[in-house]
């Protein structure tokens, strides 16, 4: 009789096309890994770190494959909400996706519920417009619903990020308003901070069980 490892698959979840399996700390797509950092993806985060592509993540510029690596070891310690977009057929590190959990109102102090999410997710350029972060991001979705006692998913996106916001909708997130001048990254040429404008987009668990 053909042993199978109970401990290895627990759940399969099928999602419209985009099944997912999970084990202890993966999640597992038609294409891709979505797993805990390791120490020899430095060299794949580097790749896409050293020039970050929005202002939004310019705080997480690598300026050195050491550098890489130190932040690869910190990654890998975390396991639940922090996930490596890997390439299943190469192990190849194309992106990253995380998000932890919120209270939904921090002024109910620790009675508050952790049920809300915000998720940032980035792919490598080289690596974009192949549905790969569709892909990637309903899973995560998936899971932080499923398993993660999700009841909140919001995310906020540049007014010039066309990119992420039609992610956005393709996931059934809501257009929810937009704060003008809301947040500043960087710095305008002069010194000035430069204020840009975001819009948040977000989706209930019960709005994603009735997609
Ligand atoms: C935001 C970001 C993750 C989106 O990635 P993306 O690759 O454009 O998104 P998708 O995975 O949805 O793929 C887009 C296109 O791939 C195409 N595609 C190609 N092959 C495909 C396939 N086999 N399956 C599905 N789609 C495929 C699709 O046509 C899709 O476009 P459509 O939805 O208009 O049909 C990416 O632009 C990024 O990393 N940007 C920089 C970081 C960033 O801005 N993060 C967010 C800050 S707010």
């Amino acid at each position: 009789m053909a042993a199978i490892s109970a401990a290895a698959v627990l759940i399969v979840a099928a999602t419209n096309s985009y099944w997912r399996t999970k084990t202890m700390s993966t999640l597992e797509t038609k294409r891709l890994t979505l797993r805990p950092f390791k120490e020899s993806d430095a060299a794949d985060v580097y790749e896409y770190l050293k020039e970050p592509a929005v202002n939004c993540f310019a705080s997480m510029k690598l300026h050195s494959l050491e550098e890489a690596a130190e932040e690869v070891k910190r990654r890998s310690a975390e396991t639940e909400y922090y996930f490596a977009i890997v390439l299943k057929d190469e192990d190849k590190v194309i992106g990253e996706i995380e998000a932890y959990p919120e209270q939904d109102d921090p002024g109910k102090g620790d009675s508050a519920p952790m049920d809300t999410f915000s998720p940032c997710w980035m792919l490598n350029g080289r690596y974009q417009g192949k549905g790969y972060a569709f892909e990637a991001a309903y899973a995560f979705f998936d899971y932080l619903f499923s398993e993660k006692g999700a009841r909140r998913i919001y995310a906020y996106t540049e007014d010039n990020n066309f990119s992420s916001q039609h992610l956005c909708e393709k996931l059934g997130m809501r257009k929810e308003g937009e704060f003008k001048e809301f947040i500043s990254f960087v710095n305008n040429p002069d010194g000035t901070p430069l204020y840009e404008n975001t819009w948040q987009y977000a989706i209930l668990k019960k709005e994603w069980e009735a997609k």
